[in-house]
């Protein structure tokens, strides 16, 4: 078994399937140089699912060459767009195919609930790879007029070969949300997965090969962050780099992507607020507030970790939340129907949010709901009671850094200056919340915070066909949406001399 490219496992819900182990380069499964691996934990019993292949700088090598010979490979290079748009919708509808295996890959190694991968994770996937197959028909430049003796025009080209480097919190979305635009622009890609989720990208590359991409278009490989991710940000034969994951790592990878000038998007962290006024629906408010923390076990970079309630409805807010959460925020095994929050990720992000809960009891806030581990699942796993602190001052801890569980604070303000002046007061900018009855300051609100995204009366409402990212130290560029092209392509400037003779 041990050095097999190949395994048939069997997931918890009874699922079986052939787990592949390689590195996907070239359309083919092989092992790392170094023959290195990393082992992927079920977070819900923290016993070992499998190891899998591990890259290491001369794999990523190879596959950025591979990356290299395809994007100048006539086949995929000088495609008819609509057939370029075909590969990807074939992609689309294996996946559609393979829905819940899947799914069930995903849970299994990441905790998220099986009904949470099968109809949120694996939609926004199809959905996405659906979208922007659509797009790859449609890239074209614009013929500029200036005078009759010149032909000026543009083309937008792809940039190159794409290094992406994925997160753990949503493997395949990220993967999709990354792969959709670099693909129906033409580009090639070398896509890193997070060292805490390997398995679910695996089994996706045996599509990329079934769709019929050509050989090297697609290249996935598993691996460090500080090994294979360093590597891919560094190396001279990546034109792009798109990273989403903390914003340390994010800087880290600005340096590094320095040495070749590299174009870089990158989807980094947040504490983004939740503002309710006094005039909101309240119930409303409750409901979305509690989506917007607690939904993927708070693993979220736009959950909206930081509440802040206007003083008239601070009470009632805090008593109907508290209680919302007691009944909704169903802690379990991510297999069963009734689960609405499995286990953290991995042990490392378990006890981060562990200390995060011991930071704000010492720090001396008001912990009203959870604040330890949930043991009731077994005994094992990474389970955490959903957490809500009170009393928590701007100073603090809690209240300023990105926790990434199901933890929470509120705080109170009086005014809407106050309320916007204590919302932008972060070095983050990713999302916002507003909560108000009242249209008008709605909308006044939505321009004066600080904020790539801005929810009136919802939270982390995500629309693939809706830009995405961060201002401040949440990130550069934008992601989905139309927009989302724009980071995969060059505009070239095309001056046809039609008569100016010198
Ligand atoms: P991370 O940012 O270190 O990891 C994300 C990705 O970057 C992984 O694929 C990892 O292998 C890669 N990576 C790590 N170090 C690298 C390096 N030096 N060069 C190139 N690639 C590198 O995040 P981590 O450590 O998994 O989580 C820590 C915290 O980051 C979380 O608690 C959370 O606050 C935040 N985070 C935010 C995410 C988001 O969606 N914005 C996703 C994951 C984590
Ligand atoms: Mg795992």
């Amino acid at each position: 078994m041990a050095d097999e490219l190949f395994v048939e496992l069997t997931a918890p819900n009874g699922n079986k399937y052939k787990q592949p182990r390689g590195l996907f380069i070239n359309n083919e499964f092989v092992k790392s140089k170094s023959g290195e691996t990393i082992t992927s934990i079920n977070p819900s019993d923290e016993k070992e699912i499998i190891s899998v292949y591990a890259a290491g700088p001369e794999d990523v090598d190879l596959a950025v060459d591979a990356a290299r010979k395809a994007f100048k490979n006539p086949e995929w290079r000088d495609i008819d767009t609509t057939a370029r748009g075909e590969l990807m919708y074939k992609f689309a509808q294996l996946i559609e195919e393979h829905r819940e295996t899947l799914a069930a890959i995903e849970t299994w190694d990441n905790g998220k609930p099986y009904s949470v991968s099968l109809n949120e994770d694996l939609a926004e996937v199809i959905g996405t790879i659906k979208y922007y197959a659509g797009y790859s028909n449609k890239i074209h430049g614009q013929v500029i007029d200036t005078s009759p003796a010149k032909l000026a025009y543009t083309i937008r080209e792809p940039l190159g070969v794409c290094g992406q480097i994925i997160p753990w919190n949503f493997p395949l979305a990220m993967a999709a949300w990354k792969l959709g635009p670099a693909i129906c622009t033409g580009n090639t890609v070398v896509l890193k997965a997070a060292e805490q989720t390997p398995l679910s990208i695996l089994y996706l590359a045996t599509l990329v090969k079934e769709a019929g991409f050509p050989p090297g278009v697609i290249n996935i490989l598993n691996g460090e962050g500080r090994k294979a991710g360093a590597a891919l940000a560094q190396h001279l034969g990546v034109d792009k780099i798109a990273f989403t994951g903390s914003t340390a790592t994010g800087k880290e990878i600005m340096k590094m992507a320095a040495v070749n000038m590299k174009n870089i998007t990158l989807e980094t962290g947040g504490k983004s607020p939740l503002l309710v006024f006094d005039d909101a629906d309240l119930d409303q408010a409750v409901k979305w507030a509690h989506i917007g923390i607690m939904y993927n076990q708070g693993q979220v970079c736009t959950a909206t970790s930081r509440i802040l309630v206007q003083d008239g409805i601070y009470d009632k807010f805090v008593e109907g939340f508290k209680e919302y959460v007691s009944t909704a925020s169903v802690v379990g095994d991510p297999f069963k129907d009734d689960t609405f929050q499995g286990p953290q990720v991995t042990k490392q992000q378990y006890e981060r949010v562990l200390s995060y809960i011991e930071s704000g009891k010492s720090e001396g806030a008001k912990l009203v709901a959870g604040g330890e581990a949930y043991k009731n699942v077994g005994g094992k796993g990474f389970f955490i009671s959903p957490t809500i602190f009170t009393g928590v001052k701007d100073d603090m801890k809690i209240y300023r850094e990105e926790v990434f569980g199901p933890f929470v604070v509120i705080s109170s303000f009086k005014t809407e200056e106050e309320a916007i002046e204590r919302a932008n007061d972060t070095s983050y900018g990713l999302g916002a919340a507003v909560f108000t009855q009242d249209i008008t300051k709605g909308h006044r609100l939505a321009r004066l915070i600080e904020a790539g995204m801005v929810w009136i009366n919802s939270s982390n409402d995500s629309d693939i066909r809706i830009p995405f990212g961060g201002v401040k130290q949440s990130g550069i560029g934008r992601e989905l949406g139309e927009a989302g092209l724009a980071a995969y392509t060059n505009q070239k400037a095309i001056h046809v001399n039609l008569g100016n003779k010198l």
